[in-house]
Parts: structure tokens; C-alpha cells; sequence
């Protein structure tokens, strides 16, 4: 009999400096123009919600979330790339809306880069629109690419 096979268990939790070394790996695997390190190591001492879903024991994806002011801004948010299409980008953006929300926040907001089909159809299906363009956000191999400016209204329950 073939059984189907089993999705280990999945665990959401804050991001710590011991993790670091496994975000930034992630990150440059899955970015042409990655953050640093120390990029990642301000975001914790800043104190924005920085979170890691956890797999096996090891980091297999991330979020960074700003809050200020009523606001916030996702600032990052990437799965290991053998991890992908598995739901857990979906399970990531959704803990860091539950977090916003938590934190009163009116309207939570986001730079994509528009090349960036998978991540817009991901924010689209959680009810991101876009509400502006950056011209020249982002580097890139030719020059800059614009960003797209997401954002989501929340209300409580959703
Ligand atoms: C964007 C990213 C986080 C999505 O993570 P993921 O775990 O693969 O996505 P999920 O499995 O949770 O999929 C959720 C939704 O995203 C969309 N999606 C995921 N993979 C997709 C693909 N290959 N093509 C089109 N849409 C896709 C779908 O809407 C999907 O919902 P569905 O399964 O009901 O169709 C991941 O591709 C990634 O880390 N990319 C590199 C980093 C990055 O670009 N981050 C965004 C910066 S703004």
C-alpha cells in the first residue's frame, strides 16, 4: 500500500542571533541582491518582528515586519528555495498580519519587485492591492527596477 507521504510539523517562532548564520544562507540563495548579515542582525536589535518557520530543526523561511505609527511595513519575507510551494510563504504572511493586527495596525504595507510574479500572486491571494510604483526602487543587473507598493487594510477578524 502506498501511503501518502507526510509534511513534517512546521514551527513559527521569533527569529534569534543563532539563527542568523541559516536566515543568511537562505537569503542569498534566494535573492540576486541579498541583505547582509548585519542587515538581519539590525532588524532584531531594531525590534521588529522577525520570525522563522522552523522545520526538522532548521530554518526554512522568513519574515520581517516593521510596525510604527499605526503602520506596517513587511520588509522581507523568503523560503528556503527546496521549501517552496509547500504553503509555508502563506503560513509566514499570515503570522506577521496576525502580528500587525495584534499591534492595532490600520494598514499594512509592502515594496515587490513587478518581475516578481510568485510573491504578487501570494500577496494578491491575502488581499494585497497596489497602490503606487517606486520608479527606480530596486538595483538590478541593467540598471534599477521599479517597486511595486502593496498594501492591505486590516480590520480585526481578517
Ligand atoms: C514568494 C515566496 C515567499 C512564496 O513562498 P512559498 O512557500 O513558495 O508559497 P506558498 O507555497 O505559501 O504559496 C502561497 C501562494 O503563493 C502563490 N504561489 C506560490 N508559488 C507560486 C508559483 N510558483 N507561481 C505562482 N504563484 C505561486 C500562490 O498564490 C500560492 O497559493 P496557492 O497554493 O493556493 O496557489 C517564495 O517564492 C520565496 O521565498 N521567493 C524568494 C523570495 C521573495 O521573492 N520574497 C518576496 C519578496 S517581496
Amino acid at each position: 500500500m502506498n501511503l501518502p507521504m507526510q509534511e513534517p510539523p512546521v514551527l513559527i517562532r521569533d527569529m534569534t542571533h543563532e539563527d542568523l548564520a541559516q536566515v543568511s544562507s537562505i537569503e542569498r540563495r534566494s535573492y540576486d541582491f541579498p541583505w547582509s548579515h548585519g542587515v538581519f542582525r539590525d532588524c532584531l536589535l531594531a525590534g521588529y518582528h522577525c520570525i522563522t518557520l522552523e522545520r526538522d530543526g532548521r530554518v526554512a523561511g522568513y519574515a520581517i515586519l516593521s510596525v510604527a505609527a499605526g503602520e506596517a511595513h513587511i520588509l522581507n519575507l523568503c523560503v528556503e528555495p527546496q521549501h517552496r510551494a509547500h504553503g509555508y510563504g502563506e503560513k509566514l504572511l499570515n503570522d506577521v498580519l496576525a502580528r500587525a493586527r495584534q499591534a492595532d495596525v490600520a494598514e499594512v504595507f509592502l515594496e515587490v519587485r513587478p518581475s516578481n510574479r510568485t510573491a504578487i500572486a501570494l500577496y494578491r491571494k491575502k488581499g494585497f492591492h497596489q497602490i503606487a510604483n517606486r520608479p527606480a526602487y530596486y538595483q538590478s543587473h541593467d540598471g534599477r527596477e521599479d517597486a511595486a507598493v502593496l498594501s492591505k487594510k486590516l480590520t480585526r477578524n481578517y
